[in-house]
């Protein structure tokens, strides 16, 4: 069997191609064409900016996508309907519609948010492992999310931001510091370049929410806390290397601190067997090590069993429509070709 997946949900045309198996999921293609340069004299994404581009760059994708596979053998075919932008989305799915039509075969409308969770269940042997209740944390730039999985397929969403993602504040931040977008990978980068003998300037930041009972987040007010910082230091200050990696090093750390704290809690409320990430802003190296760091901490005790950890690579965790590909075999028991039942859902929630 062979699965077709389109997502342009956000600023990422892609397409890719799974080939199914004995059950076992192979990615025979995965096209990521970017619209990171286009954007990043913006410090954002512009919908309008981003639907054209989804619309140029699609048919190229497709045809890079398909170069060594024979595209008539496509069985079925999966599109992101949402959360994203909805000019964009509509894109996707009305290339989705078109290439249906044309092979004559059943479209899978597919959620982002549960794509972004199933880029971990790519690997067969993960789906072999005794995993659920899950917690799943969902962190991009337009999502931050804390869902409670009880099977594929099954979610309860038991928190989430109730302002900025916490990508947004990455590429928020970024843009005040004058480091470009994506801002989060423009962080990251920063800080790994900090040497600890330069960390003396010491800007600090809040955990927002960090102690709350109950698993929602707020990131806004720590972009608000930045701003108000550099603009409290003398523009000598502001502008020096040293203040603007120790700043990039306490907003990453804040992020992570409040990430890790509350999907620790919820996995320890819910008696959770495993944890689950997804996400672009997963794609963090330091948050990816203390989130293990502190996994092992808390729970590699004797009595109580090691809980799993999973976590795509890298390039899984950034939109990608492998997950989406993914998705939809999970989901082809609702494969459709009443293609009018398919529109796109910018606010769909999982
Ligand atoms: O999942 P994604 O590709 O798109 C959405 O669905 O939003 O996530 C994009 C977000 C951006 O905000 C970007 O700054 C952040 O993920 N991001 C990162 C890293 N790579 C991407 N944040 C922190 N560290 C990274 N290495
Ligand atoms: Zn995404």
């Amino acid at each position: 069997m062979y699965i077709l997946g389109i997502d342009t949900s956000c600023d990422d045309t892609s397409i890719a191609i799974l080939e199914i198996k004995n059950l076992k999921l192979e990615i025979l293609s995965n096209v990521v064409s970017s619209q990171v340069k286009l954007h990043a004299k913006y410090g954002g994404v512009y919908p309008f900016l981003a639907k054209r581009e989804h619309q140029k760059n699609l048919p190229v994708v497709l045809k890079k996508t398909t170069k060594n596979i024979d595209i008539s053998k496509i069985d079925l075919i999966g599109v992101t309907i949402g959360p994203g932008l909805e000019p964009c989305l509509w894109q996707g799915i009305n290339f989705a519609k078109d290439l249906a039509e044309k092979l004559n075969k059943p479209i899978v409308p597919v959620n982002h948010i549960e794509a972004h969770i199933l880029a971990n269940f790519l690997d067969y042997q993960t789906r072999q492992r005794n995993l659920f209740p899950a917690i799943c944390l969902v962190v991009s730039g337009g999502h931050t999310q804390l869902i409670l999985m009880r099977d594929i397929g099954k979610y309860r969403l038991i928190g989430e931001t109730r302002d900025d993602a916490a990508g947004e504040c990455f590429d928020k931040v970024a843009r005040i510091l004058g480091l470009g977008y994506p801002g989060g990978p423009a962080i990251a980068v920063t800080v790994a370049n900090l040497k600890p003998k330069t960390y003396n300037l010491k800007p600090k930041l809040p955990r927002p929410m960090i102690y709350q009972k109950n698993y929602d987040f707020s990131f806004s007010g720590l972009k608000t806390a930045v701003l108000y910082d550099f603009r409290a230091r003398p523009p000598k200050i502001r502008k020096s290397k040293e203040y603007i990696q120790e700043m990039c090093f306490e907003i990453q750390q804040a992020i992570i601190d409040v990430l890790i704290h509350k999907t620790l809690r919820a996995t320890k409320d819910f008696k959770a067997k495993s944890i689950i990430l997804g996400g672009g802003v997963a794609a963090n190296e330091e948050l990816r090590k203390q989130f293990e760091k502190k996994i092992k901490e808390d729970y590699n005790l004797p009595t109580t069993p090691y809980i799993k950890y999973l976590i795509p690579d890298t390039k899984y965790c950034t939109d990608n429509a492998a997950m989406v590909a993914a998705t939809a075999y999970f989901h082809q028991r609702e494969a459709t070709k009443d293609w009018k039942k398919i529109e796109a859902n910018a606010n769909l929630r999982i």
